[in-house]
């Protein structure tokens, strides 16, 4: 980030499609959520449309599209299936993640340097639609410079480890992973964005990284709109993180 930039704040609203996929019903939908985080200052709207439709719908995605007035985020995985409805929606860039069926979240980075070539005609055909793309990796020199050879423009860098580290040895080893990585990311020529499991609590280490320009939360932000309102929550983070 510039001095003088501000941080920008992705939401997650997948977390509302899964409160409503539970009864497989109407409410609360996910597009309402995106407008209230717009109006509390959110930058962007990130949604994943999982290959098993566990959360987002194709129709939701088209909705968001439609409807929401900042940018749009899709997280997806490199499958053709997804990268033809993703050229079709046109999202500001997507993000490709990893995915397992089994997982509860995506546990891991991308394996970029295990499929360069794969990845790179994939970000050629996202250029053919002027979509960027993001690729969501462990802060790992051989990744990050992976990611370069795709002509990915963005990395977001996963923080899950240092989200879940327990001891403050640990959390403190994490960070400094993240701060080299967002260093070499940005050296690199990339733009550097961060995310997964980052909460009211462990957030501000974080911030404090002058090469992260963009933050994308969702589970915290969710959890806490139940009792304060999703307005506030959003406006809550944002205080936190400039
Ligand atoms: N960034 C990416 C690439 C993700 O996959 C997720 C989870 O969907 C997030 C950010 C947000 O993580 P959390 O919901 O833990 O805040």
């Amino acid at each position: 980030m510039n001095q003088g930039d501000k941080l920008k704040l992705g939401i997650n609203i997948d977390h509302v499609a899964t409160l409503r996929q539970q009864r497989r019903g109407k409410e609360p939908d996910p597009v309402l959520a995106a407008l209230l985080a717009e109006t509390a200052g959110a930058d962007s709207i990130v949604c994943h449309l999982r290959e098993d439709r566990r959360h987002i719908q194709e129709q939701d995605l088209s909705n968001l599209r439609r409807n929401i007035k900042t940018k749009l985020n899709l997280e997806m995985a490199a499958s053709p299936r997804i990268i033809k409805i993703a050229c079709q929606e046109k999202p500001d860039w997507v993000t490709l993640v990893p995915e397992k069926r089994s997982e509860l979240t995506t546990e891991g980075g991308l394996a970029v340097k295990e499929q360069v070539n794969r990845l790179k005609d994939v970000v050629s055909e996202f250029k053919k639609f002027k979509i960027p793309v993001s690729l969501f990796i462990d802060a790992d020199t051989s990744q990050i410079k992976a990611a370069v050879k795709t002509g990915a423009e963005i990395v977001e860098l996963h923080t899950g480890r240092y989200a879940d580290a327990v001891t403050e040895k640990e959390k403190s080893f994490e960070l400094k992973k993240i701060i080299a990585g967002s260093r070499i990311a940005k050296n690199l020529g990339l733009k550097v964005a961060a995310g997964h499991g980052l909460d009211y609590r462990n957030v501000l280490p974080i911030t404090r990284i002058p090469e992260i320009e963009e933050l994308n939360i969702g589970y915290s932000i969710i959890g806490r709109a139940l009792f304060v309102g999703l307005e506030e929550a959003v406006r809550e983070m944002i205080r936190l993180i400039r």
